[in-house]
């Protein structure tokens, strides 16, 4: 997807992928990963999500990285805080106490930018890219990222009844994308029945896995 694509979606309000409440696959999960607190953790592609916040409050510095400034703005109101705006290579860096958004483009983030994340979060990011993307995506946080841990949140379904996103990603993607990884299934829940839009277009079966992890 091109960053007009999203741009358009901020612009429109069209959002159905921004949740009201905490990420329950986060809160439940998140306590195995077993990290230090203050260490840091890696958000990308993380709109204005609920879940940037409830991290925070878990004890751990955020950087999220989003392409938005309209998304990045948002969260920041929607908490009530008043962010500072510094420059930091390609990004407008918006911070407040222990979240800094990054705004920018992902593919842009170097190996320094992130040498003091240990840990990662991912819910609806690989699955908001097509295939081509998904495979630099993961090649990315795959040569950047120093040793650590992380939650992975994904969606299975058959992608040919419905275009994406959410695109479809199966299982052996992720293990060939994140190769280097060690890469655990968490859990699998079938959530075709809360889902019209994937039923309206025929689809069966619609899967949420979640995968711990380390890197
Ligand atoms: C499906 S949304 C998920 C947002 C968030 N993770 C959540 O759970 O609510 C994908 C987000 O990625 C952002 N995005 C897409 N491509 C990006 C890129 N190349 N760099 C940074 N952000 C990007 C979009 O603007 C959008 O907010």
């Amino acid at each position: 997807m091109e960053p007009a694509f999203w741009q358009q979606r901020w612009a429109d309000n069209q959002i159905g992928f921004h949740q009201a409440q905490v990420n329950p696959y986060l809160q439940q999960y998140w306590p195995q990963l077993q990290l230090a607190p203050g260490s840091r953790v890696l958000v990308p592609l993380c709109g204005k999500s609920l879940d940037l916040a409830w991290l925070a409050g878990q004890g751990h510095r955020v950087l999220g990285v989003e392409l938005s400034r309209q998304a990045v703005q948002a969260f920041f109101h929607e908490h009530g805080l008043v962010p500072q705006v510094t420059q930091q290579g390609a990004f407008e860096v918006w911070c407040s106490g222990d979240v800094a958004l990054w705004c920018g483009d992902f593919f842009a983030l170097r190996a320094e930018d992130v040498a003091d994340c240990v840990a990662l979060y991912d819910r609806a990011a690989l699955i908001a890219l097509p295939p081509e993307m998904r495979a630099n995506y993961m090649r990315l946080l795959s040569q950047v990222l120093p040793a650590g841990a992380g939650l992975l949140v994904t969606l299975d379904y058959q992608q040919e009844l419905l275009a994406g996103p959410p695109f479809s990603v199966a299982d052996d993607e992720v293990r060939r994308g994140f190769a280097g990884w060690q890469v655990e299934a968490l859990d699998a829940r079938e959530v075709i029945s809360e889902s019209p839009k994937f039923l309206q277009a025929g689809v069966t079966s619609l899967v949420e896995r979640v995968y711990r992890v380390t890197f």
